[in-house]
């Protein structure tokens, strides 16, 4: 498996993969809607095949983490793009990587934490409103857990 830079030759496919993995041709978190066309990002690959992407926006003294899909888990790909991301975040001195995970991704909270990102807020009820400008966001959501909250983990950049 290897990774290279997203193109705009990847965008039709990219989208075809949040439509599948995420519900719809964009994501939406604080009540900003990403489309790919708008991002950075990485790609995982094993041949012609995707195994994984990442998306990433920079935003002042931010980078912030829109979307992050590994098709291979518990194989290195995960962790494997995230620090991608950390490492172009530094290059472009940036302060802080964040993202924003949801209160049923279980999975994705420990996986984040374990990599050096920490809590740092709870946006309780984020998750309904987003679903107002995406229906196909699910009520119930990983670990049978209502999906309703935005949680947002952060890196600090150390100089
Ligand atoms: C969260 C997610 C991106 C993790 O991706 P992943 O490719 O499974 O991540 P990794 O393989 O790097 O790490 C997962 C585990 O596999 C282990 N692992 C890594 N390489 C391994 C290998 N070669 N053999 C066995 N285990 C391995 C890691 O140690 C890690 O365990 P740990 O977290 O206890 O340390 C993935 O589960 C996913 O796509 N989830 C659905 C979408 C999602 O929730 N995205 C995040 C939204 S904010």
């Amino acid at each position: 498996m290897n990774i290279r830079r997203l193109t705009v030759d990847d965008l039709s496919r990219l989208r075809q993969m949040w439509k599948e993995n995420w519900g719809d041709e964009f994501v939406v978190a604080h009540r900003v809607i990403y489309y790919p066309d708008t991002l950075d990002g990485f790609i995982a690959f094993d041949g012609d095949e995707w195994v994984g992407e990442i998306t990433y926006a920079f935003s002042g003294n931010d980078c912030e983490i829109v979307s992050l899909d590994s098709l291979r888990e518990g194989q290195g790909i995960g962790t494997k793009l995230i620090n991608a991301v950390v490492e172009e975040a530094r290059e472009r001195n940036c302060k802080r990587v964040f993202l924003i995970t949801t209160n049923d991704n279980l999975n994705a909270l420990g996986f984040y934490q374990k990599r050096g990102f920490e809590l740092v807020k709870i946006n309780r009820g984020a998750v309904n409103e987003s679903r107002k400008i995406k229906p196909s966001i699910s009520l119930i959501g990983e670990n049978n857990i209502p999906l309703r909250d935005e949680i947002e983990l952060e890196m600090i950049l150390k100089v």
